[in-house]
């Protein structure tokens, strides 16, 4: 592993952050752990059907920002690797049962076909269902040189995040509005803020009290996360009219197909833009007090308005 004394870190003084050296490095040190996280015992399938989904690539925007939350609040990297690797297997098995026939039904995910095209339904769900239950367990062992409290408090955090009040409860209303025409702006917030917004939140929120961060941080960066959990999803509906199916990794243009509340759909295309840049600046604004410290969580943010994918 990469010493955390090695690492692109923000200088002070120095403005010129080189995000995609630092995504690159970020990237590696998750890759790395995500692939010693898992290997493949009896009975087989189902290990190699975690494992086709959790290592197909993806940009790792999870694991990373948990890693940046946790750095900006004088954690180390150490601290909170098994809880960004866990964060992406919680996506990973989102992501699985999203594209389920059952759901949006989607033959491609990370520039390969979905894991129940390849492994069948019933291994995709346990699929899913095992990388769940392994990302609270890989926390709950492998969390090293953090006070158990902290721990238990991120692990809540992440659970909340994925259940019924979070990712699991903006899912039943995304496809309960399938087909639906006066779905409100307001219905669409809470299918946005909670199928995606919620996870994300707890990327940066779960990061930060691993560092042990106070009441006031833990504050400012909930707002930052909500602002940018938002503006991710808005943008993921923007680019699934505007890029290819070679950019994306998945099917382009499903969301028209299946009449699926959107923000192009409710507001066009250019305010949906608007929005999501506005968002953006929000974010941005609420991590001032840190100065250049925040420069990684800063040049995040505004990779979600500026990814092609
Ligand atoms: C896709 O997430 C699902 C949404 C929440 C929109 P990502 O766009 O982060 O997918 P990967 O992880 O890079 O594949
Ligand atoms: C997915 O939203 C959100 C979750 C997986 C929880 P989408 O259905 O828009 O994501 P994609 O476009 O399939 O990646
Ligand atoms: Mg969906
Ligand atoms: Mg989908
Ligand atoms: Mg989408």
């Amino acid at each position: 592993m990469v010493s955390t004394d090695e690492r692109i870190a923000p200088q002070e003084g120095v403005s010129a952050f080189d995000l995609a050296a630092y995504l690159k490095q970020q990237k590696a040190i998750v890759e790395a752990e995500l692939d010693r996280s898992l290997t493949v015992v009896a009975p087989e399938k189902i290990y190699e059907s975690m494992r086709y989904s959790l290592l197909a690539g993806g940009k790792r925007l999870r694991p990373i920002l948990c890693l940046a939350t946790c750095e900006l609040m004088g954690g180390t990297l150490e601290m909170a690797l098994p809880t960004a690797c866990a964060l992406e297997m919680i996506h990973t098995m989102s992501l699985i049962h999203d594209d389920l026939p059952a759901m949006d039904n989607d033959d491609y995910r990370r520039g390969r076909l979905t894991n129940h095209k390849v492994y069948g339904d019933d291994i995709a769900i346990l699929a899913g269902d095992g990388l769940l239950a392994y990302a609270f367990e890989y926390v709950a062992v492998n969390t090293r040189e953090v006070p158990a409290e902290r721990t238990l408090q991120a692990i809540a955090r992440l659970a909340r995040a994925v259940g019924a009040a979070g990712l699991v409860g903006g899912q039943t209303i995304d496809l309960e509005s399938e087909g639906k025409s006066d779905i409100t702006l307001e219905t669409l917030r809470f299918i946005h803020t909670h199928k995606t917004g919620a996870l994300l939140e707890a990327c940066v929120t779960s990061g930060a009290i691993l560092a042990g961060a106070g009441a006031e941080d833990l504050q400012r960066l909930a707002k930052y996360a909500t602002n940018i959990g938002l503006a991710f999803q808005i943008v993921d509906d923007i680019l699934d009219i505007t890029a290819t199916p070679e950019e994306l990794g998945k099917t382009a243009g499903k969301d028209i197909k299946a009449q699926k509340a959107t923000f192009p759909s409710l507001l066009g295309l250019e305010a949906s833009r608007t929005e999501a840049d506005r968002l953006i600046e929000e974010a941005i604004a609420s991590l001032e007090p840190y100065g250049t410290k925040a420069e990684p969580l800063c040049a995040l943010a505004r990779y979600i308005t500026s990814r092609k994918n």
